[in-house]
Parts: C-alpha cells; sequence; structure tokens
C-alpha cells in the first residue's frame, strides 16, 4: 500500500514534467532542493486556480476587497507581527548521517530515521525560518530586510488604506494572492512544502462579539469552494488545533489525503485583535475603528483564509490523477487527470486525421476560432490514439478530429476525456458544448452520452 502511494507520487511528478506543467527548478545545474518551475500548462493550471479563488473571494463579494502589498516591508513590521521571536523551528541534526530534522516531527528522539544510527542526534536549537537579506548596498544590523514569510502583514497594514477609499463597514475583507518565502528545515514531497511558495489569503475585519459567528462562516464557505473545483470530498477533513498558534484564539486545518499521508491544504484562523493591536502599539498609529451603527470605538478582530496555491495544486493533481483500462474489457491503462474543466490548462486538443486532403486548413480555422475563447491545442503528430493520450495526461477534457466527412458536410468528432464517448457535431456548436460543459461538469459523469 505505501509502495503503491510512493509510486502514485512519483508517477504524478513524472507526468508533470512530460506533459511540460512543473519542472525541478536550475535543472541544468543539478537542481536546487525543492525549488520548482512551472511550464506552460502548469502556468494555466495554476492561474485557473487563482483566478477562482479571487473570482469567489473578491469579484462575487461586495463586502471583501483585494490588494496586492509589497514582498519586501519594514523589519518592523516582523518584530510586531511576531516572526521575529517565534517563527523558529527547533532544529536537531545526525552526527552521522548530518540530515537534519523538525525535532517535534520526528517520531522518536533516540534513532535516526535516515541512517538508523541510535543517540546520534545534536542538541536541540532553534532555526530561523525567515530569510534575511540587506536593502541598499551596505551589508549592516540597520538594513536587514526579510522576504515575508506570509502575505497576511501586507494586508493589516493597509486595513485603513483600503477601508477609506473602498467605503467599506465592518464587516468586510481583504484579501491577496502572492509570494511568500520560509527556509523550511524539511522541504519536500515535491511542491508540497518549498521555500518560496505562493499564498491565497484572506483577513476578515469583524466585532469582537461576531468573531465566533464568522469564523464558522467561513469554514462553511472554504468547504463549499472546494467542492466546487471538483475535489473528491471524502479526501478532505476539517482538524481543529488543540496547540495554536501565539496569534490564534481559534484554528482549524483544512487537510487533504495526500499519498505521503494527511496534510494541511488552508488554515482558518481566529486571530482575535492580535494583529491590529500589535501593530498599534509598534507603529504608534491607531487602528481603531468607529463603528457608527454601534456608536462604538473599537480594535477589530480578524477572520483568516489562508491557503498555498502550490500546495491546493498539489491536491487538485493527485484528486485528478487516475489509471483506468484504455476501453472495456481491456488491460493496457490509460493515465488522465479528470480535472474540472473550469481548472484545466487546455479546453480542446484540435487534430487534423491526416496531413492532407484540407484537413490542416480547417482544423487550423477551427484552432484560431476557439482561441479567442480558451486554451487549445492544435496536434497533427502521431497515430489519433497517440494524441488522445497526449491529451487525457494534460486533463483536456475534449478532442476534436477534422476528417474526411468534415469536408463534406462540416462535422467533426467530439471525444469527452472522463467517458471516452465520441459523437459528431457540427464545428458551429463546439464552442457552446465545451462551455456547457465546463458550467455542468460532475465527476464520472458524461455529457455526451445523452446527445
Ligand atoms: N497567515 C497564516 C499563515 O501563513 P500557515 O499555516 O503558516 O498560516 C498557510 O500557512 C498556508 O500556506 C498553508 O496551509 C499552506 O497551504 C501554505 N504553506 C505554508 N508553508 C508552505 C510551504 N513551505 N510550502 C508550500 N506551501 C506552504
Amino acid at each position: 500500500m505505501a509502495q503503491k502511494k510512493n509510486r502514485i507520487m512519483a508517477d504524478i511528478v513524472a507526468l508533470c514534467k512530460r506533459r511540460g506543467i512543473i519542472f525541478q527548478s536550475s535543472e541544468i545545474y543539478g537542481g536546487v532542493a525543492s525549488t520548482f518551475d512551472y511550464g506552460p500548462l502548469g502556468v494555466e493550471l495554476k492561474r485557473n486556480l487563482r483566478d477562482l479563488w479571487w473570482r469567489e473571494m473578491v469579484q462575487l463579494r461586495p463586502d471583501v476587497e483585494g490588494i496586492d502589498t509589497a514582498i519586501l516591508m519594514h523589519p518592523k513590521v516582523w518584530v510586531a507581527s511576531g516572526h521575529v521571536d517565534e517563527f523558529v523551528d527547533p532544529l536537531v541534526e545526525c552526527k552521522q548521517c548530518h540530515r537534519r530534522f523538525k525535532a517535534d516531527e520526528l517520531k522518536s528522539t533516540e534513532q535516526c530515521p535516515v541512517c538508523g544510527t541510535k543517540d546520534s542526534f545534536t542538541e536541540e536549537r532553534l532555526f530561523h525560518l525567515m530569510f534575511q537579506t540587506f536593502v541598499g548596498p551596505v551589508q549592516s544590523e540597520e538594513n536587514i530586510a526579510y522576504l515575508r514569510p506570509e502575505t497576511a502583514q501586507g494586508i493589516y497594514l493597509n486595513f485603513e488604506n483600503v477601508r477609506a477609499p473602498s467605503r467599506q463597514k465592518i464587516p468586510f475583507g481583504i484579501a491577496q494572492i502572492g509570494k511568500a518565502f520560509r527556509n523550511e528545515i524539511t522541504p519536500g514531497n515535491f511542491i508540497f512544502r518549498t521555500r518560496e511558495f505562493e499564498q491565497m489569503e484572506m483577513q476578515f475585519f469583524v466585532h469582537p462579539s461576531e468573531a465566533e459567528k464568522w469564523y464558522e462562516y467561513w469554514k462553511d464557505q472554504r468547504r463549499l469552494w472546494y467542492e466546487s473545483l471538483g475535489f473528491r470530498m471524502e479526501n478532505l477533513t476539517f482538524h481543529d488545533h488543540e496547540k495554536l498558534a501565539h496569534y490564534a484564539r481559534a484554528a482549524v486545518d483544512i487537510e487533504y489525503e495526500f499519498p505521503f499521508g494527511r496534510s494541511e491544504l488552508e488554515g482558518i484562523h481566529n486571530r482575535g485583535d492580535f494583529d491590529l493591536s500589535r501593530h498599534q502599539k509598534y507603529s504608534g498609529k491607531s487602528f481603531e475603528y468607529f463603528d457608527q451603527a454601534r456608536d462604538e470605538r473599537y480594535i477589530p478582530h480578524v477572520i483568516e483564509t489562508s491557503g498555498g496555491v502550490d500546495r491546493c495544486l498539489l491536491a487538485i493533481l493527485v484528486d485528478a490523477y487516475v489509471q483506468e483500462p484504455e476501453a472495456a474489457g481491456k488491460d493496457k491503462l490509460r493515465t488522465v487527470l479528470k480535472l474540472h474543466p473550469k481548472l484545466a490548462p487546455l479546453k480542446v486538443g484540435i487534430f487534423p486525421l491526416v496531413n492532407r486532403d484540407g484537413m490542416p486548413e480547417i482544423a487550423r480555422n477551427i484552432e484560431m476560432e476557439l482561441r479567442r475563447h480558451f486554451m487549445v491545442f492544435y496536434d497533427d503528430g502521431g497515430s489519433i490514439g497517440r494524441r488522445y493520450r497526449r491529451q487525457d495526461e494534460a486533463g483536456t477534457p475534449f478532442c476534436v478530429t477534422v476528417d474526411g466527412q468534415t469536408i463534406e458536410d462540416g462535422t467533426v468528432t467530439i471525444r469527452e476525456r472522463d467517458t471516452m464517448v465520441q459523437v459528431r457535431v457540427s464545428i458551429d456548436r463546439i464552442q457552446e458544448m465545451v462551455e456547457k460543459y465546463t458550467r455542468d461538469w460532475q465527476r464520472d459523469k458524461g455529457l455526451l452520452g445523452g446527445e
């Protein structure tokens, strides 16, 4: 079982490389541990994921505004936030094999899990997770800056800058998607834990008496979002924290059943007034809000939803990855990414059956027409079967083939990724069919069977 799960991760990593989704960074120089580059299909997939989050969390909500803040911030921010003092992991090193571990993640402090040596660990020491750099030409103490380890702080600092021009009243939220950096001791599991990653965070500012109500509300909203992405919901768990971070009053992790074990995908936190009070104290600027409706002045409390783009993307890939018979009763397997069509990097593969008799010209015309609406891929290489397999692996929901009959009556075959059902439709219906399918898609249910 464990071997099969390891193989699934290795297969997904290999598929990502083969299909141009994700590659090892700086590969030609031997790679940099746990940093990755997104290829042509990877950027589309990631962009679709970000856009869906942004649409749901910002554009469809009158009570949430968007923001994009700088990665480099005033160093005092990280003193106020508690990161300078608290953002540390306890580190131990095996004196025999020199592998480093987070002490609180070791099953046994007596035996090294890599080389098996007993009593080989060094004393625990605290390791700081923030990347440090210097701003300006002089590398001195007063020029120290940090690469932000979370996007949340940029939101808190701009609470009033956003609230006033957008004329928001409490309760309201501010959302941001952006890069964050952590010098993790034990990065790994492909894009699950890396040193450079992207976060999608939203901070919702509320009256203190309503914090618990909004915390529950956001737990429900986030569950609905994962459902809307087509996740197999039996793979998601909501796990309440018993041990809370320094800033939190209540916290829940949304966890996903990855092949390497159940692990955090997103955190939802009731942060109380910790963040705004700390920035008020350290900056000397008031974060008090005057609530006209209540005729009351207070520091808003914060409910945070904080997820990783890359980590969510890995869960999407794992959830969509299927190996199944190429046809009923056949032993040969096909690999297919059964992605929700709205996430799929390509929506349609377009193939001329042969590279003559006017078929490439018609196929190119279809490509150029559809390109105005979706990402599509023109492929005239190899047998139709091979072309289908390539698009199955890329998660492309539809393939369109131009054949001899197209020239006679303007129809093409359209094949559905999930069921492999094929029907003939006229060229001018392709766009409408893809749009309907994307709207109505349900896992393991076909559309074309009923056509
Ligand atoms: N502002 C709160 C915060 O940053 P967190 O639990 O430390 O909370 C939130 O991080 C999310 O960011 C995680 O649930 C995860 O999805 C993502 N994340 C954190 N560290 C990561 C890493 N090293 N690599 C990839 N994603 C990471």
